[in-house]
């Protein structure tokens, strides 16, 4: 069964508590959280005191994504606010490898995110060290964007090199995930589907994530 992860992004900041028990009460898995700083992607979201008091209210895992430079520097703190699954961009880290070490050594699920440009072969030596493949489908930096046809193709190579070699490593898509595309993301080989602007722009977001959940099931 593949896994819903709400993107927090696109929640009501004002009312962030509601948002977080909708999604403590709905049928996702994850909480995604995007952290920007206005340097590695052209936006700034937000940090570490938003994070554990959403660790404070939430009751599943804590998927936190990093779109930040230099993230090993702040993954201590990003452990003590709560995150449960940690995941650097491989184009923010050109010591990878150290960086998943630094993660699982803090005791969280080590995650690379790779950026739509990037080759995804580039992940290959690292991939027995990474628990979580963040495979971006936009541009990061903003909800609401259009999914990117060509990581389809990206996922199943992907996929492919992970079955050939016995890995457990979990394949999440982020970026324009749809009612509408859902289905072709998961046959293609996604494990994990982050959704922001499609869950939190309907009436009943909590109904969108259980049809969400049924069209992959
Ligand atoms: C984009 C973020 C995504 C974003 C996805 O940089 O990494 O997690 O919230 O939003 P949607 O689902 O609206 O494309
Ligand atoms: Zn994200």
């Amino acid at each position: 069964m593949a896994l819903i992860a709400p993107s927090v992004l696109s929640a009501d900041f004002l009312n962030l508590s509601r948002d977080i028990d909708m999604i403590n009460q709905s049928h996702a898995d994850w909480f995604h959280l995007d952290v920007m700083d206005g340097r590695f992607v052209p936006n700034i979201s937000f940090g570490l005191p938003v994070i554990s008091a959403i660790k404070r209210e939430a009751k599943k895992t804590l998927d936190v994504h990093l779109m930040i430079e230099e993230p090993g520097k702040y993954a201590e703190d990003f452990k003590k606010a709560g995150a449960d699954i940690l995941s650097v961009h491989i184009e923010a880290c050109p010591h990878l490898h150290r960086n998943l070490q630094q993660i699982k050594s803090l005791d969280m699920k080590a995650g690379v995110a790779i950026n739509p440009h990037t080759p995804v072969q580039l992940l290959f030596d690292v991939l027995h060290d990474t628990d979580v493949v963040c495979m971006m489908s936009v541009n990061p930096g903003f909800g609401g964007q259009k999914f990117i046809h060509h990581t389809l193709e990206k996922i199943k190579v992907l996929k492919a090199e992970i079955n050939r070699r016995g890995l457990s490593t979990l394949i999440e898509i982020d970026g324009g995930v749809t009612l509408l595309n859902a289905k072709e993301i998961i046959e293609a080989g996604a494990d994990v589907l982050v959704a922001g602007n499609t869950v939190f722009s309907t009436q009943n977001p909590s109904a969108t994530i259980a049809a969400l959940k049924a069209i992959i099931a």
